[in-house]
Order: C-alpha cells, then structure tokens, then sequence
C-alpha cells in the first residue's frame, strides 16, 4: 500500500500516467480531483502528456473534494480558480462537467447533499486523488470525522487555518468554513491514490503507517480501501521503515 518514489517528478509521472490509462480505457470517466501544492506537479504533467498524446478529456466528468465557503470561483486561492488555472483551462474538458462545491451558495445544507447525490447519479469515482493535511485531513475531513459521513460543511481547524495561510496576504483572510466530500463518499470511489511529497509530510506519514484505522487520523480510513495507493517520495518517507518501502512496481 505505501509505495515510494525518489521525488515529486517522479510521482506526477506516475500519477499521470494512471490518469492517463483511466481515460484511454473508459473516456467517460469520472475523476475525483484535489487541490494543493501537491497537486501541481501532477497537472503539469498531466496536461502536458495529454496534449502531447492528443488523448480526449471533453468525456470525463470531475468532482472536486472541497472548496472554501465565501470565496468564489474569480478568488485566486478559491479551489476553483486553482483548478482553472492548473487544469481546466490548460485542456479541452466539458466545463460544464467539472464539480466543485460552490463557496458562494446561499442553501450549504442543499448543496451538501446535491454533491454526494451527483457522484452517486454519475456512477460513483473511477479514481481519487487525494493530498493530505498535516493533521491527516483528507478534503477538509479534519480528525474526529465520522466515517460514514457524506458532504458536508465544516470548521477548520486552526493547524489547517495555519497551514494554509501561506497562500493568502493573512491569517485573517484565511476562510474558517469550508464544504468538503465526506468519508464515505472517498471511499465509494473505485480507486484511491493518496500523494504525499516533502519533508513536512514525513511525520504525519509515520504516523499514517503505524496507526490503526481510526477517526481521529481521517486519512487512515483508506487503508482499508481494497484499491488504495499510499505514494511518497524519499522525503516525505523518511521516517518509514526501509523494509516496508516498497518500490513502485514491485
Ligand atoms: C488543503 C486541502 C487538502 C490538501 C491539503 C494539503 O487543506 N483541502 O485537500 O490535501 O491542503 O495541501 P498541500 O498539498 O498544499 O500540502
């Protein structure tokens, strides 16, 4: 389940690659997508090999994970304006197939429940990627997220806040709410392939090696995912035993 490879390069790759092999084998297939600097890499090169190979997205149906509420889709750190600026606006994709939850919906408990429904209605995720948080969130699953739970509008919490105040002018401009894709509804999908790169996710994944499924560590969930990918690189694997590294392809 925890594979490593020698660095972010390394990682978009691969990643791309898989992406790649899911459309090839069903162009209308439905891809659940996240946001963060993990990410980037991966849509590089996935827009790049994608052009380069002249392979056809305008089937593909995408969901993002989560999206924060009051900022909207011309916000520059809105997950939607990231994902037009990394992906969507980089290939030919059906926009009006591309779902993110919207940060600027006035009936939250509506939506909530319309996004998990949509998912359901399009034949549930061919593939997931997840980043994570350095609490162990996955979306913005933060710990102590039940499980079963579906879409749904959360409060994040200050390590997140913290985390990712690095992308806005200041702490106070950093949204406390968000609308993430619940649990379940990640683990509904038909593959999972969570990505962690550098050497500030090094401790949060020994903690993920060693820790038992449980609520308080969302991103444990998936280990008992029967196809879920763990993919490091050398940094973010630093504190893993060596004997259960396992090489990609292996
Ligand atoms: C945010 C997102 C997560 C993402 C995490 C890690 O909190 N909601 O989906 O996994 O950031 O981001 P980064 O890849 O920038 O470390």
């Amino acid at each position: 389940m925890f594979y490593v490879l020698p660095n972010p390069q390394a990682i978009a790759e691969y990643v791309s690659d898989l992406l790649i092999a899911q459309i090839q084998k069903k162009n209308n297939a439905v891809l659940g997508l996240a946001t963060g600097s993990t990410m980037e890499p991966v849509y590089e090169k996935l827009s790049k090999q994608v052009t380069h190979k002249n392979i056809d997205v305008s089937g593909l149906t995408t969901f993002n994970l989560d999206e924060y509420i009051g900022l909207g889709a011309e916000h520059p750190q809105s997950y939607r304006y990231f994902m037009q600026q990394h992906l969507f606006n980089r290939l030919a994709f059906a926009r009006h197939r591309t779902f993110l939850p919207d940060g600027l919906c006035n009936d939250l408990t509506e939506q909530c429940e319309q996004y998990s429904n949509q998912i359901r209605q399009s034949g549930y995720i061919d593939l997931q990627l997840l980043g994570i948080g350095n609490n162990g969130h996955i979306g913005f699953n933060e710990p102590g997220t039940p499980f079963n739970s579906r879409t749904h509008v959360v409060t994040l919490s200050e390590q997140t806040r913290l985390d990712n105040s690095r992308f806005f002018d200041s702490m106070n401009e950093v949204p406390d709410k968000a609308i993430t894709l619940g649990l379940q509804d990640i683990m509904e999908s038909r593959q999972i392939i969570l990505i962690a790169t550098g050497v500030k996710k090094a401790e949060i994944m020994a903690e993920l090696y060693e820790s038992p499924v449980n609520e308080q560590l969302p991103a444990s969930v998936i280990k008992s995912h029967p196809n879920a990918m763990i993919l490091l690189d050398e940094q973010a694997a630093m504190y893993l035993p060596d004997n259960m590294r396992k090489a990609v392809g292996a």
